[in-house]
């Protein structure tokens, strides 16, 4: 592994499962330190003794923010600096449809994939600005924020608008070189899958593969994505190799988004030929 991110201080939200605890590992393994934020106590210990000396497990509820505060003030006072913010967590949280959505389960699931990536950027930028070091700012969105039916009504809202606040993060960043830019992440098999559709912990991997053989041929690489796809590109927007990018997003799906599963080029050719 290369050493891509020696010296630079990262905050990684939602850092004890998934995209983030993958992240948290590849970030490590090429030269950062990482505080490690989330709600899991256990898991998050455990990957902090796990990654040693280079990482520190902080209690963050993302909604809450003066959790997120701790987070960022722990990576400035136990490691010196912030360069990467990687605002991660996320969850469901409400599947209603819009028929069925309501104020209270809008609020909740935006208070988590919305709000949370708003302080994040915020604490970030203002902590960067502070150092007058530029760093990076980067956040999870989803490819539901680009198509219906991947998930949740509530979510994809809050995903699109993520790509929103990105764009304006990076705008109201212009001049400082504080870059600002998310992932769109397609089918990932981690538990928030197996959180939204309630499988107990002990079936997970057998669930897990088992959702990964259904969904491979959706995508043009012929199968479903590994949390550490989307930690390679983390690594690589946290990195100086991206330092002319912000303000867009890297779409990490298998192609998933790239084609129409509808095939209406085939079907008007089929029609077509009947008058040839
Ligand atoms: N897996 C997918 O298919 C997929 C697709 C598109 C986008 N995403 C997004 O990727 C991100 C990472 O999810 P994942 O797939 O790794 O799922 P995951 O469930 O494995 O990890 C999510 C982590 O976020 C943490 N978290 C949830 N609520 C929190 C809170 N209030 N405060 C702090 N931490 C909290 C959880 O404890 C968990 O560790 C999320 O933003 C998710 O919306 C996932």
């Amino acid at each position: 592994m290369a050493d891509l991110l020696t010296g630079k201080v990262a905050v990684i939200t939602g850092a004890a499962s998934g995209m983030g605890r993958s992240a948290a590992e590849v970030f490590v393994a090429n030269g950062a330190r990482v505080v490690l934020a989330d709600v899991q106590d256990g898991a998050g210990v455990a990957l902090a003794e796990r990654l040693g000396a280079a990482a520190r497990f902080v209690h963050t509820d993302v909604t809450a923010e003066a959790d997120l505060e701790r987070a960022v003030g722990a990576a400035r006072e136990q490691f010196g600096r912030l360069d990467v913010m990687f605002s991660n967590a996320g969850a469901a949280v409400d599947l209603a449809p819009v028929a069925e959505l309501t104020a209270e389960g809008l609020d909740r699931t935006l208070r988590l994939n919305l709000h949370a990536h708003v302080t994040a950027h915020r604490l970030a930028a203002a902590a960067f600005r502070e150092q007058r070091v530029p760093g990076s700012i980067i956040s999870t969105a989803s490819i539901a924020a680009l198509q219906a039916g991947w998930n949740g009504a509530a979510y994809s809202m809050a995903k699109a608008a993520v790509l929103a606040l990105v764009r304006q993060t990076a705008l109201e960043a212009a001049g400082t070189g504080i870059r600002c830019n998310a992932i769109l992440p397609g089918a990932v098999l981690t538990s928030i899958i197996t959180n939204m559709f309630g499988i107990p912990a002990a079936d997970e991997e057998q669930f897990l593969t088992g959702v990964g053989e259904a969904i491979a041929d959706q995508t043009l690489i012929g199968r479903a994505g590994v949390a550490e796809d989307i930690a390679n590109t983390a690594l690589f927007l946290a990195s100086d190799l991206s330092t002319w990018i912000t303000g867009t997003s890297i779409t990490v799906d298998g192609g998933a988004t790239a084609y129409t599963k509808d095939a209406t080029v085939a079907a008007i050719t089929e029609i077509a030929s009947a008058y040839h």
